[in-house]
């Protein structure tokens, strides 16, 4: 049995009822706590944005992990800072100067994570993996919540794993999208480090058991 740290993603939760699905998060073995912002046009979907999320950090005990699916995140470094964030994730495709936004997430005190679509390889990783705490590989593609994992994600963590053996980087390698009981096992044994799940976690009838058996899965 391996074991893999799990973040749930808030995108699935009953947003009627977010204080409820917070408890049920900060009284569960996640580890993390991951917030997806969505602005309709880097993704064809609107989340939530950061008047939500202020109420939302200050329910969470979880570290946050916070995913940015909009252009020009950089315009917006000082506001998840401000929510108390660990590690703020940018689009690869939404950064024409990525270099310059992973030195400002970090002078702003966070950890900086750099996320890939399914379609942009490992590759274009090769001149940043050593400023990078962590790599997040899309394994939908980013928008929606429960959609159907694309199975080249494996090939891709095994490319993540090569680059880094290559440059002697070492990020944490996170993985979203289609997580669930089925897809997890490949993924651990691939060798994640976190799971990002959101329908899988918030559509079973037990959510603290879910996140329990993702991380022993
Ligand atoms: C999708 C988001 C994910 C989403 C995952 O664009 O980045 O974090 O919540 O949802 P599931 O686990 O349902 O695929
Ligand atoms: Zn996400």
């Amino acid at each position: 049995m391996a074991t893999c740290k799990v973040a749930p993603s808030l995108l699935s939760a009953n947003f009627a009822n977010l204080q409820r699905d917070l408890e049920m998060i900060n009284h569960s073995e996640a580890d993390w706590l991951h917030l997806d912002i969505m602005d309709g046009v880097f993704v064809p979907n609107i989340s939530f944005g950061f008047p939500v999320l202020k109420h939302v950090a200050k329910y969470s005990t979880k570290p946050l992990d916070v995913h940015l699916m909009i252009v020009h995140p950089e315009k917006f470094i000082n506001e998840v800072r401000d929510l108390g964030t660990y590690m703020m994730n940018v689009h690869y495709e939404a950064c024409l100067h990525l270099h310059r936004v992973v030195q400002q997430i970090k002078d702003a005190g966070m950890k900086a994570g750099v996320t890939l679509n399914p379609a942009t390889p490992v590759s274009v990783l090769e001149d940043i993996i050593g400023d990078l705490d962590m790599v997040l590989l899309m394994s939908v593609n980013p928008g929606f919540g429960g959609q159907k994992f694309i199975p080249n994600t494996i090939k891709k963590i095994k490319d993540l794993h090569a680059l880094m053996e290559r440059t002697g980087a070492k990020p944490i390698i996170e993985i979203d999208g289609g997580v669930n009981m089925n897809t997890a096992p490949y993924l651990v044994e691939a060798g994640v480090d976190m799971l990002v799940a959101g329908n899988a976690v918030f559509a079973a009838p037990n959510p603290e058991l879910m996140i329990h058996q993702l991380r022993n899965c």
